[in-house]
């Protein structure tokens, strides 16, 4: 069982391989792209322990002269410092234009390697090689890369597309439960924004809150349509001029309610599971859907082990004022991401801070 995904834009298409038992090839799919032959390995501690070893190897079998980066692991450090530590390892490294970064790792990885790599000599090649259920479906894909300010999530970034994308799916079999949930958030995203076939079929199963629970089939399946949704979104809108926004559903509370609990009470996909209940409450309450489909999409964000409710002694005010510092906010009004109908959305700057402040009430 492998797929390949095409990631279609203008200036530069690449695939996404879906393929088990893949991560120890990664050097013979490295050599089809004919890059340079200086590799940089980015990742952290926790990941490269597992998997960092039949990374180096394949690569090396194919000739690459390999070094390593290794960050340490953690939301926290995903900032300028430790982008500076991939600088560092690049002069030492002496990594020229036609060399490449590796990410392995989760998103935050993913992120900073692709970050390092897009101001790097002003650019230079990277591959993605995501760990984490959340990178596969999400992060790895679409060439958002950045960092963290102290005063906000990802203020610092550019886009930069990777050359390659390799998901071996049974690196997952390593992933922490709780991670595994979070990533399934952002799947199920896919149902709601884009693919109703997708949100049923997720609707028909069981066990989707556990790795272990999970055929090899249905695996596969959830990350080919998860890539497919965000490979279509994407290639209809590299760089967020419209359409491409709708992959922020859940993420405007969701980021709110990351931001305020620290970002580690609470984890990225487990706050956007709480916003895409947030963004379905709200759109039932302006009627925009039914309260049916409200309850069809909360019952399958229960059945992934996801939390519905607000996280608790937060702050409704605080929420509503987190709001205006989102990347969402546009001529000062904050802009949501609202459902019309499963697998369907509509961006809107036209709800009120009464109904906001109602639903949230509603999920304490
Ligand atoms: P993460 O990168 O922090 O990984 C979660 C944890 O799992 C880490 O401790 C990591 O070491 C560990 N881990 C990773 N793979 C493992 C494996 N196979 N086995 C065992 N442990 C493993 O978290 P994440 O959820 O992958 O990524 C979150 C980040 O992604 C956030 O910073 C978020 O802003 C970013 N993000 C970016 C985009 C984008 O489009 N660029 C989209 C969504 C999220
Ligand atoms: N995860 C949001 C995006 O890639 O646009």
């Amino acid at each position: 069982m492998a797929c390949t995904i095409n990631v279609n834009l203008p200036q530069q298409s690449y695939e996404i391989v879906i393929a088990p038992s893949t991560l120890g090839q990664i050097g013979e799919y490295m050599s089809r792209l004919k890059l340079g032959n200086k590799v940089l390995v980015v990742s952290n501690p926790t990941v490269f322990e597992i998997y960092g070893q039949p990374v180096v190897n394949s690569l090396q079998s194919r000739e690459y002269e390999v070094s390593t980066c290794i960050l340490p692991d953690g939301e926290s450090y995903k900032n300028l410092d430790s982008i500076k530590i991939i600088y560092d390892a690049c002069v030492e490294n002496r990594l020229e234009r036609s060399s490449t970064m590796v990410a392995l790792g989760g998103g935050v990885i993913g992120d900073m390697t692709g970050f390092a790599a897009a101001t790097w000599l002003r650019g230079i090649n990277f591959v993605q090689v995501p760990t984490t259920l959340l990178a596969m479906v999400d992060s790895s894909i679409g060439g958002k890369t950045g960092v963290n300010h102290p005063q906000g999530k990802n203020l610092i970034g550019a886009f930069y597309q990777p050359k390659f994308v390799l998901i071996d799916p049974e690196v997952l079999q390593t992933l922490p439960d709780r991670e595994f949930r979070a990533g399934m958030a952002e799947v199920i995203k896919y149902g709601v924004i884009w693919d109703a076939d997708f949100f049923a079929q997720m609707e028909a199963t069981t066990g989707l809150d556990n790795i272990k629970a999970i055929s090899p089939e249905l695996l596969e399946t959830i990350l080919r349509l998860s890539c497919q949704a965000k490979a279509d979104v994407v290639g209809k809108d590299e760089k967020e001029a419209g359409l491409r926004a709708i992959l922020n559903y859940g993420h405007t509370i969701g980021h709110a309610v990351e931001s305020l609990t620290g970002y580690t009470k609470v984890i990225h996909g487990e706050a956007v599971g709480i916003g895409m209940v947030a963004a379905g409450n709200l759109a039932a309450e302006l009627g925009m859907w039914t309260h049916t489909e409200t309850e069809r999409q909360n019952h399958l964000i229960e059945k992934a082990g996801l939390q519905t409710h607000l996280p608790s002694n937060l702050d409704i005010d605080a929420i509503i004022d987190a709001l205006q510092i989102d990347k969402k906010v546009k001529a000062g009004k904050v802009r949501f991401v609202l459902p019309t109908q499963i697998g369907k959305v509509e961006i809107t700057d036209q709800v009120p801070n009464d109904t906001i402040r109602r639903v949230l009430s509603a999920m304490s």
